[in-house]
């Protein structure tokens, strides 16, 4: 029997693991300067944690979560299980505001000084349609700001630092959509009103937008279907139905966005996919992805946090990049340079020389260098083409006579020149061949 990694799911191989590597680098690194801590959460949670903050009728809970039945996992266990109440089940992270929020409830967080300031990566599950830049095992590298304040000098922060973040790791054309969806006071009217609207031209509609009409109206704005892209176009538009405090949050957050020379295209239209959020909402698409081109959504989700079982009075924004798909972008744009590679490769030739070159390869490696040590004592014209083979920088060459004479031969395997280099000016030798 052959395996092979389920529909939707893979591997990161090398060298692309490295340029993962070099992306979730970036995101500690600046997000770190912004005051962020890791959070690290579970990959499964109660199921009733994500039907109650994404919402029972999205499309994530409705139809895309991995579930399971928290039972023990004997087969003859198994069998047995008719008999579970819901609290029995389990779900694999399809997202990790929810976990964060659960967790900050559960630590009493609020007791902190000033807003907490996480993030976290990690893998999330959905089990949608897989396609380029869509799994069903995938990645977010994420960020949240739960406080007290709502103040709209935050949410320009938090997307202040998302684009710092982009531009560390040379994402390019990346454009910000923002949007304003209004508060629990001014949306319901709003959502009323769109929903008459859609009732009159309801005939028009697919089967997927006229479902909506009745479970989530906002979620039709959102329609990729070319022959209803006219109608909405006409529909009233929530800027329009903003109450005074949302006008003034979010006529705030562009100005503070332009303090920051922070430059986005305001989209109406832009409602995202979850329940749980509020006034400013957030999308940024990239190059190179074909129709799944966002790769970073975000948002204001204020009442989360009661609605979880936590202070009313606590706020909250945040963000999650799909880090396939940045990675993807980035690949796409050539921006990114294969990191690190062989510096030396280190031939030897019997046993006083394996000795030697075990301890130089030891001392090489305590000085960061990257060193490939044969395990096994290879001819010499073998072991020079491996070492051609693996692209190393520099071939060491260690034989009796180099023992003897206390020097390794290195050879730049780039243009074939060879010189005897003793230990301390063979160290000197490749920092500069490393740094020029
Ligand atoms: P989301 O828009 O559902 O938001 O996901 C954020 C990002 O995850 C997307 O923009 C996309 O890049 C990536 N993503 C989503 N689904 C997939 C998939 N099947 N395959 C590959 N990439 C995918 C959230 O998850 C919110 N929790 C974000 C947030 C944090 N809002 C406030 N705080």
């Amino acid at each position: 029997m052959k395996f092979q990694a389920i529909k939707g799911v893979r591997d990161i191989l090398p060298p692309e693991s490295a340029l993962w590597n070099r992306v979730e680098q970036a995101a500690r690194d600046v997000f770190g300067t912004f005051g962020f801590a890791e959070i690290r959460l579970p990959i499964f949670e109660q199921t009733e944690l994500f039907v109650r903050s994404i919402g029972a009728d999205t499309d994530i809970v409705h139809k895309e979560t991995y579930t399971f039945q928290d039972v023990p996992t004997e087969i003859d266990a198994l069998k047995k299980v008719m008999r579970v109440s819901s609290q029995d089940f389990l779900t694999l992270r399809p997202e990790a505001t929810a976990s964060v929020v659960r967790a900050y409830i559960e630590h009493g967080m609020q007791t902190l000084p000033s807003n907490v300031k996480l993030y976290y990566m990690g893998p999330m599950f959905r089990r949608e349609r897989p396609q380029k830049g869509r799994y069903r095992q995938f990645y977010q590298i994420g960020a949240e700001v739960l406080g007290t304040s709502d103040a709209p000098g935050i949410d320009a922060e938090v997307i202040e630092m998302l684009m710092a973040f982009f531009d560390r790791v040379k994402l390019k054309g990346a454009t910000l959509y923002l949007n304003s969806i209004g508060c629990k006071q001014c949306r319901p009217v709003y959502v009323e009103k769109l929903r008459g609207e859609l009732q009159k031209v309801r005939e028009q509609l697919g089967p997927d937008s006229q479902r909506r009409i009745e479970t989530n109206p906002l979620r039709v704005l959102d329609s990729k279907l070319e022959s209803e892209q006219a109608i909405i176009e006409k529909l009233p538009r929530i800027a329009e139905h903003l109450c005074a405090e949302c006008r003034a949050h979010y006529d705030d957050v562009k100005r503070q966005l332009g303090l920051r020379g922070i430059t986005y295209q305001e989209n109406w239209r832009l409602v995202r996919g979850l329940d749980y959020y509020m006034r400013t909402t957030f999308e940024i698409t990239a190059p190179g992805l074909g129709s799944q081109n966002a790769v970073c959504g975000g948002g204001r989700y204020d009442g989360l946090v009661e609605l979880l079982g936590g202070p009313a009075t606590t706020k909250g924004i945040g963000f999650a990049i799909g880090t396939d798909r940045l990675v993807l972008s980035l690949q796409e744009s050539g921006a990114c340079e294969t990191p690190g590679g062989l510096d030396v490769y280190l031939a030897w030739f019997g046993v006083a020389a394996q000795a030697a070159a075990i301890g130089l390869a030891r001392r090489l490696r305590d000085a960061g260098f990257v060193v490939e040590l044969p395990a096994v004592e290879m001819k010499f014209g073998k072991s020079l083409g491996l070492a051609d083979r693996l692209k190393a920088r520099h071939a060491l060459i260690m034989g009796e006579d180099e023992v003897a004479a206390g020097v390794v031969t290195v050879k730049h395997l780039a243009d074939g020149t060879q010189q005897k280099l003793a230990e301390p000016e063979l160290f000197s030798y490749l920092r500069a061949a490393r740094n020029g």
